[in-house]
């Protein structure tokens, strides 16, 4: 298993926000965390990147611990986190806040060069606007911009928060595609989203946090069919 939570309990404050999630994320694989508001979704993210410490549990990446690594050292083990709202630098350029993401990196700047062509291969309006401040852009661009900035840093796995978060029907679509083609690229993925439709159309696989707690999993197809998530999470 590449990524495995273990029974996480994290205290924010006086508040228990997990409360016994378990979750894995098996290698190849794009894995969908749904929930309600303040489920513990963006807690799991934070927690796995080193940002929250755990009361107790554990997380292990290819079967080593890492719940006491520093962010630093969770980066360099490829794990990168795309935050919830996206945290660009609004009045530095695109290409700015690209070259952002690879800043723990030594890398070459014919290398650099190589990889932001790949970025802007996944997104071409990125190419198009490098010059042009982040602040500037839409919503939908810069999520783009976000993912971009994340793949800038090599992760071997991305997680991804809310990235459909105000965005149209039509750039969610966009935005569920990337992700795909990424995750065929060679990225392990795991996606939170309250969209529960588009996260469950692109993962192989989702889990379902409750008041801090991992409830339901199983197959992305059979979540989208059950009956149990077609009430709570789609609405119908
Ligand atoms: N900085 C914080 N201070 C106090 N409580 C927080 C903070 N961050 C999260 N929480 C609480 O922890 C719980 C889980 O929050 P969060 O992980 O952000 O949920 P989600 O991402 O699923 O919406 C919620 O009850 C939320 O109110
Ligand atoms: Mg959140």
């Amino acid at each position: 298993m590449l990524l495995s939570i273990r029974d996480l309990v994290v205290r924010i404050g006086q508040i228990q926000a997990l409360r016994g999630a378990n979750l894995q994320v098996a290698e190849g694989t794009i894995v969908a965390l749904l929930g309600a508001n303040g489920a513990g979704k963006s807690t799991t993210l934070k927690t796995i990147s080193g940002l929250l410490r755990p009361a107790s549990g554990d997380i292990f990446y290819r079967g080593e611990s890492i719940s006491k690594r520093t962010p630093r050292e969770i980066v360099s083990l490829g794990i990168v986190q795309v935050p919830e709202g996206r945290r660009l630098f609004p009045r530095m350029t695109v290409l700015e806040n690209l070259l952002v993401g690879a800043y723990l990196r030594s890398v070459s700047p014919a290398l650099l060069a190589q990889e932001l062509e790949k970025i802007f291969a996944h997104f071409p309006i990125l190419g198009e606007r490098q010059r042009q401040q982040a602040g500037s852009m839409s919503g939908g661009e810069q999520q783009m911009l976000a993912i971009g900035r994340g793949l800038m840093a090599k992760p071997n796995l991305m997680l991804l928060d809310e990235p459909s978060l105000g965005l149209s029907p039509l750039m969610v679509e966009e935005i569920s595609r990337i992700i795909g083609e990424i995750n065929r690229s060679g990225v392990n993925l795991l996606l939170v989203e309250q969209n529960a439709e588009m996260a469950l159309s692109v993962a192989h696989h989702g889990f379902v946090l409750e008041t801090g707690r991992t409830t339901l999993q199983g197959p992305a197809g059979d979540l989208l069919a059950s009956d149990t998530i077609r009430h709570a999470y789609l609405g119908r």
